[in-house]
Formats: C-alpha cells, structure tokens, sequence
C-alpha cells in the first residue's frame, strides 16, 4: 500500500468531517419535518465526534491534522459549493424547496464520507502495526454511523420530493424506520415503501 497515498485519504476524510459539521448546522436551519430535525441533530453531534476521532487517527499515524493537501483543499471547495446552495435556496423564500436542497446537500457530503471509511476500512485490512490497529480501531467506531448518515438521508430526500410532487409520501423515510446500515438493507427499504403507504 502506499503510505503517501493513505496520509491523503486521512486528510480527506478530516477535511470532509469538518465540511460535514458546517453542512449539518446549515442544513439543520433549512430543516422543516421535526423528525428531519432530531435525526441531523443527532447526526451532527456524531460527525463532529467524527471530527475528534480522525484528529486522534491523524496523531497515531504522526500526521499533522493541519496540513494541507491539494485533495483538503478540493473537499473544503465541494462543502462550501453545498454550503453555498443551502444559502440560496433559503434567500428562494420557499422552505419546502430549501428542506429539499439541505437533504440533497447532505447526501452529496455523506456520499464522499462514507466512501473514505469504505476505504480506510479496506486499507485497515492491508495496513500493518500500529497503522493497523488506529485505523481499525477509528473504522469500528464510525462505521455504522456513516452507514445511517448516508442511508437515512437519502430516504429523506427521495421522501420529500415525492412530497412535493403530491404523492403520498413515507415520512420518516422506510430507511429511518427499519433503522437501515446496509446498501441491501437501503435497496429493501426502498422497495417496501410502497407497502408502508
Ligand atoms: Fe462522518
């Protein structure tokens, strides 16, 4: 494996937590459902342990959390482009259609979150030692988390456009209700929710 290569993916993926705290503030504004509302919020308080818990990693392997990288410096672009889009569609003056572009939003930041555990966990398979042992160690205690982030959160953009369309809607999603952690257990969900109406 190379190792410059993985000091990157860490970089990433602390970068894309930071991203994702600020997404979550902004999207949790942009929140009309209650229920929408308590599960970012719960989410949020995760990523920014996220944040602590790549921070950690980053001192096992003896990497600068602070360093940047030409790739940070293309996630913190994509997160504020996202951050961006959030203002606009609350200046739009239409609170349905911002719910919309914050859940849209998050699942595009989640999308890019969940891929770097996906690989940090493949690497933490490959890796020897001490490298070994932090990344498994930070892989454990995420993994199921970002599952739900990204999962749950799709549920609930795809809910919420079939709202606005003046179909009937599963809210809170299928994903959220079967407490979904695996791409099969989203695909199920996703059929069943026909069943659910
Ligand atoms: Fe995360």
């Amino acid at each position: 494996m190379k190792s410059e290569q993985l000091n990157e993916l860490v970089y990433e993926a602390l970068e894309t937590e930071l991203g994702g705290v600020k997404v979550y503030e902004l999207a949790l504004s942009c929140a009309v459902n209650p229920d929408l509302k308590e599960e970012w919020s719960e989410y949020l308080k995760q990523t920014k342990r996220h944040v602590e818990i790549v921070r950690e990693l980053c001192e096992a392997l003896s990497l600068d959390p602070d360093e940047e990288t030409p790739g940070r410096k293309i996630v913190r672009h994509n997160a504020d482009c996202l951050l961006e889009a959030m203002r606009l569609a609350k200046q739009g003056g239409d609170p349905a259609a911002a719910e919309i572009v914050a859940a849209e939003s998050v699942v595009t930041a989640e999308t890019k979150d969940h891929q770097n555990w996906e690989l940090l966990g493949e690497a933490a398979k490959k890796a020897k030692g001490e490298t070994a042992r932090a990344l498994k160690k930070a892989h454990e205690e995420v993994e199921d988390e970002e599952d739900e982030h990204l999962y749950h959160t799709t549920g609930w953009a795809r809910e919420l456009w079939i709202q606005s369309l003046g179909l009937p809607a599963v809210l809170p999603p299928p994903e959220e209700e079967k407490d979904v952690k695996t791409a099969i257990g989203a695909a199920r969900a996703k059929q069943a929710r026909s069943e659910m109406l």
